[in-house]
């Protein structure tokens, strides 16, 4: 949650510390965006500017920089800057409790990512010292604590102060501090997620790598319980506790400026969406051979066996990848006979879960730093079980902690609002569900083969039909969707599609939106049925339930409820019974998830658009949840 970026340079760079800082706090402000706020070192103090986030625009970078361009500051001389983009944890969103905070005699200025768990004792503690807050930020009581430190050692050394009062908090944390009093900038983290790129005019650092690319490809994580002191010309990192000396890692970043652009689209929501046949592709690509009729998942051939001889599956998550989450549940089952149960990461935490070694564990996550499923995963780690991760962020802390799974390849993912992640995730599954089905003999050859086939040409179909699902979703979106209220129904494989359509709905054009399985319908939300509420229904021929499904239109039509039906092409009967249809093409009842979620992603973005509302950044939410 939040961003993090900051440049300490030893040289003039064609743009100024400033200007660079503001082009990446934009660039992650899909990370949080309750607020923004700069504090750089001039000769003497330290400045800070800040501004929040107005009317749930967020667009708290762009004021920042109107604001600075209008005092004249975007090319103050300075060689230190540090940034910060907000993801409001304790206090409101407000300019007062906007990052950088400064301490209280202003010789130090903080932006942070976490929460201080043991804030409030070290508040008072401060109080008794004479200090005193001006937000409601637990970032504040750190700040104030390294002034406090550094009073109390002789103000001797910075390094000593910020080493002495972060040994002193608990929680997962990720700063920067700056001082007046020297030419140097320290990072440090107690949960990872802080990366410093190496540059020919010094250093810069980001809490996500896509903000260092414009600088830098040379980088290096300060991974937890570590600390890093830069001066424009070297760094040194050691650890918090032990003040050892710690040999970075450095790699290259294997990213590109254009992954990371619009690249002509509207929105990033827009862009992912229309991405999905290249990322599909990328997410199958030397993995699903239909010609060679193999599946090739090297993250985890060599647990195979394990996965094979498994007793239980259990799959843990959370929004969007907990809902990918239940597909596999039935592509698991389906497929490879091993029972499944999907958790959500944050309640599994708490169930004091049962698992041997015979069980395998998956956690799901795109972003792979999301805090809820990372605890869960620490958690199964504990256990004998084998623990896979499903991640797209390369190398991030669950990827790492799992230390055996599959990556999506599908890309950055910038929206708020997830969609490419799901397909890939999906399909994934779906890949894995097929190997391990015919490794274990529970589906036979010819259905293999024909699957495997299918699966490869699943991006074709996705891309054939993007544009007519574009038009018909947004003529739903436009003349279907004006209730307050929608319902999603589904069965079987699309059940989850139901739900993740709901998410999407509710998450980015904020109308209540419930998914449900088509029969539960009459076990209580037919009731909130009228002639108003928009009924989604994934009703596609092929399988059992498609009989049972018209049944349930049926029973909304009765009560006057408005059906919106997801259907196979060439069915006809069905158009009489709803008011739109969106066509979908015949395909295998479990690959209809990744054809049939599209239109419904399509949906709620351009009912969010239609509202003025902007998809990648919708309010209260941040794209990857550390907390
Ligand atoms: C999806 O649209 C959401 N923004 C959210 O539910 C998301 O899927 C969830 O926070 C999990 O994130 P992860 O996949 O990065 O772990
Ligand atoms: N806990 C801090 C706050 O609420 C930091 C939140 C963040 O990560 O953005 O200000």
């Amino acid at each position: 949650m939040c961003s993090i970026f900051g440049i300490i340079i030893k040289q003039k760079t064609e743009t100024t510390p400033i200007e660079s800082t503001l082009t990446a706090l934009k660039m992650l402000e899909y990370r949080g965006y309750d607020s923004a706020g700069i504090a750089s070192k001039g000769d003497k103090a330290l400045q800070i500017w800040k501004t929040q986030n107005k009317d749930n625009k967020a667009e708290g970078v762009d004021m920042l920089r109107k604001q600075m361009t209008e005092m004249g500051v975007i090319s103050f001389p300075t060689q230190i800057v540090i940034g910060h983009t907000r993801w409001a944890t304790h206090g409101e969103i407000s300019q007062k409790n906007a990052h950088p905070h400064s301490s209280q005699d202003g010789n130090f200025a903080i932006v942070h990512n976490g929460i201080i768990e043991n804030y409030i004792e070290l508040k008072e503690f401060l109080r008794s010292k004479g200090y005193y807050s001006v937000s409601d930020t637990d970032t504040e009581v750190l700040v104030n604590l390294i002034e406090y430190r550094w009073n109390e050692t002789g103000r001797i050394s910075f390094e000593v102060a910020v080493r002495q009062a972060v040994s002193e908090i608990e929680g997962a944390f990720a700063i920067a501090v700056i001082t007046s009093s020297e030419d140097k900038m320290i990072v440090a983290s107690r949960s990872g997620g802080l990366f410093v790129g190496i540059t020919a005019y010094g250093f810069v650092i980001a809490s996500d790598q896509s903000a260092l690319v414009a600088h830098t490809k040379d980088c290096f994580e300060v991974e937890s319980d570590c600390l890093v002191v830069l001066t424009p010309e070297k760094y040194e990192k050691r650890t918090i506790v032990s003040n050892q000396e710690v040999v970075p890692d450095i790699k290259k970043i294997e990213l590109e400026i254009s992954q990371i652009q619009k690249n002509g689209y509207e929105y990033f929501m827009q862009k992912e969406i229309f991405e999905q046949p290249k990322t599909l592709t990328d997410a199958l690509r030397g993995r699903v051979r239909p010609f060679e009729g193999i599946i090739k998942l090297r993250g985890i051939e060599e647990h195979l066996r394990r996965i094979v001889q498994a007793k239980k599956i259990t799959i843990i998550g959370c929004g969007t990848s907990w809902h990918a989450g239940l597909v596999g549940e039935y592509l698991f089952e389906q497929f490879t006979r091993i029972p499944v149960e999907v958790e959500y990461a944050s309640e599994f935490v708490h169930r004091n879960p049962i698992l041997g070694e015979k069980d395998i564990v998956i956690a799901i996550s795109q972003s792979g730093e999301t805090a809820d499923t990372l605890e869960a995963l620490a958690l199964a780690k504990k256990s004998r079980a084998t623990v896979i991760g499903l991640c797209n962020v390369v190398s991030s802390k669950i990827a790492r902690m799992a230390g055996v799974g599959v990556y999506l390849h599908v890309g950055p993912e910038i929206s708020v609002a997830s969609t490419k992640a799901f397909t890939g995730q999906v399909a994934v599954l779906t890949a894995i569900a097929l190997l391990v089905g015919r490794q274990k003999g529970t589906i036979t050859e010819s259905d293999y083969m024909r699957h495997i086939t299918e699966l490869a040409e699943l991006p074709s179909v996705v891309e054939k039909y993007l544009p007519y699902f574009d038009i018909v979703a947004k003529e739903i979106a436009y003349e279907q969707l004006h209730s307050d209220h929608a319902l999603y129904l589904g069965r079987g494989y699309n059940f989850p599609v139901a739900l993740e359509g709901a998410l999407k709905l509710k998450e980015i054009s904020y109308i209540h939106a419930e998914g449900y399985p088509a029969a539960e319908m009459k076990h209580g939300p037919i009731a909130l049925i009228d002639e108003k509420m928009p009924v989604i229904v994934i009703a596609p021929q092929g399988d059992e339930t498609y009989k049972k499904i018209i049944g349930n239109i049926q029973e909304i039509r009765a009560r006057s409820g408005r059906v919106i039906a997801i259907a196979t092409e060439g069915d006809t009967e069905i158009v009489s019974l709803v008011e739109k249809v969106i066509y979908i093409p015949r395909a295998s009842e479990h690959l209809i998830p990744i054809i049939a979620v599209v239109p419904l992603q399509l949906i709620a973005y351009h009912n969010a658009v239609m509202k003025g509302l902007n998809p990648d950044k919708p309010r209260h939410l941040a794209k990857s949840v550390t907390v």
